[in-house]
C-alpha cells in the first residue's frame, strides 16, 4: 500500500489519537501504523514534526562533547541519531538501539548513504539494550521510554552501562490531550516518571521546558 494512500485512509477513520506526524488515529490504527514500517518511518521523519520536536534546539541543549558515547534507545528511523552523531565527532559513537529489525535495517541504509562512520546499530532485547558495562556517557530516549515494558530492569541495567558521571535523558509526551503523541494510556506523567527514577536510584539534575508537548529531563544515578 502506498504511504500517501495509507495516511489518507488513516485520516479518514474515526475515534482519534495522534501519532508524531499529527494524523489522528485510534488504538487499532496506531497498531497498524506500528506494524507498517514504511508508514511508521514516514510519520517519524515527517518534516512537520520538527516544528514541535525542535531537534536542533534539543541537540544544542545537550551540549554534546567530542568523543562522547551516546545510546539512542528506541532510535526508530534515526531521526535524532544522525544529529547526535554529527556533534560527537569521529572519536565519538552513537548507538542506535531498537527492537525493530525494520528500523535497524533503515538506519543501516542511512549509515551507508550518509557515509557515517560513528553510528552503530544494535538490535536489542525489549528489556535490555545489550550494551557493554561502563560504555555510555548518555542514554537518550526520545518518545521511547513509554515503550519500555520492564522499566525497572532497564533502570538497573543502565546504571551498569553508564560511565561515571553519565546521564539519562528522557524526552516524552506530557500525559494530557495533545495534538501529537501516543494514546493517553501509554503516556507517563512527568511527576510519575520523576518518582519512578527517584525510587530506582536516579536524581533529576536538569529540566528543559522549551518543548511544547514534551518534558525534557536529565537524570544521574545517585
Ligand atoms: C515513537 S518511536 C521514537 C523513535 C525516535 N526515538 C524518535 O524520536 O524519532 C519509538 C521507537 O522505540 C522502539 N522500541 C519499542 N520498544 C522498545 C524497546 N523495548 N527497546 C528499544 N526500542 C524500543 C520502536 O521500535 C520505535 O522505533
Amino acid at each position: 500500500m502506498k504511504l500517501s494512500f495509507l495516511l489518507v485512509l488513516l485520516m479518514a477513520l474515526p475515534g482519534a489519537v495522534h501519532a508524531q506526524d499529527g494524523v489522528k488515529r485510534d488504538d487499532h490504527q496506531m497498531h497498524r501504523l506500528h506494524s507498517d514500517p514504511k508508514a511508521y518511518i514516514g510519520a517519524l521523519e515527517d518534516p512537520k514534526r520538527d516544528a514541535y520536536q525542535k531537534p536542533h534546539e534539543v541537540i544544542h541543549t545537550l551540549n554534546l562533547k567530542s568523543g562522547e558515547v551516546i545510546a539512542d534507545i528506541g532510535a526508530g528511523s534515526g531521526y535524532f541519531t544522525f544529529h547526535l552523531a554529527r556533534h560527537i565527532g569521529e572519536k565519538g559513537k552513537a548507538y542506535a538501539v531498537d527492537v525493530s529489525p525494520d528500523m535497524i535495517l533503515h538506519v543501516n541504509r542511512r549509515i551507508r548513504e550518509l557515509k557515517t562512520n560513528n553510528v552503530v546499530t544494535v538490535l536489542a532485547d525489549p528489556d535490555d539494550p545489550l550494551l557493554p558495562d561502563r560504555l555510555v556517557n548518555r542514554f537518550f530516549f526520545s518518545d521511547s521510554w513509554h515503550h519500555i515494558e520492564n522499566q525497572t530492569k532497564y533502570l538497573s541495567l543502565m546504571k551498569k552501562m553508564l560511565k561515571p558521571r553519565g546521564e539519562v535523558v528522557i524526552i516524552d509526551f506530557h500525559k494530557k490531550e495533545l495534538p501529537f503523541g501516543p494514546p493517553m494510556q501509554m503516556k507517563i506523567a512527568r511527576e510519575d516518571l520523576i518518582k519512578q527514577f527517584d525510587s530506582n536510584g536516579y536524581r533529576l539534575t536538569k529540566e528543559h521546558t522549551f518543548l511544547p508537548y514534551q518534558y525534557f529531563l536529565v537524570f544521574v544515578p545517585h
